[in-house]
């Protein structure tokens, strides 16, 4: 007789459900797990062998085989430990459960029968309940976790003895319930406000603009400037997330084992600063065991790359896909992966290896070449994907010594929910929903000039020398500036403005 259960695998960030099926036959005793299983599958025969050794049953002596179905979906890791321990216990008859087929079992086993807890419960769960199995039994340490998904009955257990008893009817465990208002309620503690920031209005207005239009940014300054200070506050400035949104973003922490708080939905949006020291792989993900890289832990929120130069110029070419197209495609040996990949990157450099080029104190030395040389290294394809140059300078004796506190983030965010919504309507069909992301072929539809405003983008073409990649990325950044101001038009001083926000394509060109 064949035996049925379930279990869950993940596919980039979407669950797929297995069913375990389990049979015992006469003959040389034997344990076979099919279905592309890998190797730490493979493994999982022994941590079964001994947790249900361990736990006082007796492993049958029989040839057992254990099939993975659909067996086209390659199964990796340890989450089906347990489901597998509790095919073989319904087989040999320690468990007499007859609906075991409603179940799900999510969970590495322990040598001596204890239920550990696993990454990447929620979407598992998620899945499990829109294919209609909604009764879980899985870790005590994943059950806050699984219960954020509405409507499912979690059974946490300690080990393998406990969940047996549970099985036959013989202890009672109540289902996990978690106080949902009180996660979509709890915050953060920290505060990264703008009010904090004294002085810098230029930097403040640009990152409004980057916040309204969904824009990428590179920062310009000397050290101490406040360059990390400004790019830690832009997320205060964003929309809130929606509960779709945070549940995706909470999905890939889920994911990555980064959940932190287990009990809690991440509603704030993400904010996250990888050192220049990064491999590839962790920035973008994959590795033999896929893992989400930090472009996905930044989904919806920001990634802040500070000192961009430092960073090796292999790792900041795989940036490009995930900027171009806003998830992260890992291929693999059966297939690819996809995480998702919305962010707004912000980035900073030195003005020139020193640090003080352009700065009042005349400090610096460099060379226009050395100058050349260390901006060279952020690749051109990666400066094609930046809307805004925003200088940041020394600060202001005047302003730092001040008590004078600035706008809130609070305050510039209604500003910024406004301009949001004007591009929502504009671009409702279209599959976008910010001015960043505007295709060539859709800038004349949605940024159309009229004759003044093009008579001045060629007087500044000519001027500054602006190369052609500007065109558009100046018109984008205009059509938000407008936004802000709730105009139709894409007017003259917006232009102007936008063109400020490019000091990089001004300033160094010979
Ligand atoms: N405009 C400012 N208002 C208030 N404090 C500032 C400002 N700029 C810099 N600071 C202070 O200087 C510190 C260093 O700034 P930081 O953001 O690390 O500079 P950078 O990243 O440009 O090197 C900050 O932690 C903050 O205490
Ligand atoms: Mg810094
Ligand atoms: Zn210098």
């Amino acid at each position: 007789m064949i035996f049925k259960t379930n279990t869950c695998a993940l596919f980039g960030i979407e669950g797929y459900v297995i069913e375990v099926e389990t049979d015992l036959s006469n003959g040389l005793p034997g344990f076979d797990i099919v279905g592309l299983p890998d190797a730490a599958v493979k493994e999982s025969k022994e941590r079964v062998r001994a947790a249900i050794k361990n736990s006082n049953f007796q492993f049958p002596q029989k040839r057992i085989t254990i099939n993975l179905a659909p067996a086209g979906i390659r199964k990796e890791g340890s989450v089906f430990d347990l489901a597998i321990a509790v095919g073989i216990l319904r087989a040999s008859m320690f468990i007499l459960n007859e609906e075991l087929d409603g179940f799900a079992f999510l969970g590495e086993l322990s040598l001596d029968g204890t239920v550990k807890g696993i990454n990447g419960v929620l979407p598992m769960c998620l899945s499990l309940k829109n294919n209609g199995i909604i009764k879980i039994i899985l870790s005590k340490d994943n059950a806050d976790e699984a219960a954020l998904v509405n409507g499912m009955d979690i059974y946490p257990v300690e080990n393998i003895s406990d969940m047996v008893e549970f099985l036959n009817g013989k202890k009672d465990i109540l289902p996990h319930r978690v106080d949902f208002n009180a996660i979509l309620n709890a915050g953060t503690d920290e505060n990264f406000d703008f009010m904090d920031v004294k002085g810098q209005d230029m930097a403040k207005r640009a990152l409004e603009i980057a916040a309204a239009g969904a824009h990428n940014v590179l920062m310009i300054g000397p050290p101490g400037s406040g360059k990390t200070m400004l790019a830690r506050r832009l997320p205060s400035i964003l929309p809130e997330m929606s509960f779709e949104e945070s549940l995706e973003v909470t999905k890939i922490y889920s994911i990555a084992g980064l959940l932190k708080d287990k009990s809690c939905l991440i509603t704030k949006r993400p904010f996250r600063s990888p050192h220049h020291t990064i491999s590839a792989a962790s920035l973008v993900g994959g590795g033999r065991m896929p893992h989400p890289g930090e472009v996905s832990l930044a989904h919806y929120g920001v990634l802040f790359l500070d000192e961009m130069p430092e960073f090796p110029k292999n790792v900041l070419e795989v940036l490009r896909q995930p900027l171009e197209d806003e998830c992260v495609t890992i291929s693999r040996v059966n297939g690819s992966i996809t995480y998702p990949a919305k962010v707004i990157l912000v980035s900073s450099i030195n003005p020139c290896p020193c640090g003080f080029f352009g700065d009042e104190s005349g400090k610096c030395n460099c060379s226009l070449i050395q100058i050349k040389n260390y901006l060279g290294k952020i690749s051109g394809p990666l400066m094609d994907r930046i809307d805004l140059h925003i200088e940041v300078p020394s600060v202001d004796f005047n302003d730092i010594s001040g008590s004078c506190k600035g706008e809130s983030s609070a305050s510039i965010n209604k500003r910024i929910n406004k301009a949001r919504k004007r591009q929502l309507k504009r671009y409702e069909g279209e599959g976008i929903y910010f001015n960043s992301q505007l295709k060539p072929k859709q800038m004349p539809i949605y940024c159309p000039i009229g004759r003044q405003e093009k008579e001045l983008l060629r007087n500044a073409f000519d001027r500054f020398n602006l190369s052609a990649r500007a065109y558009n990325r100046i018109l984008k950044v205009a059509r938000t500036i407008a936004d802000l101001e709730g105009s139709d038009d894409i007017k003259q001083d917006h232009i102007a403005e936008a063109i400020q926000h490019r000091s990089l394509d001004r300033k160094y060109t010979i």
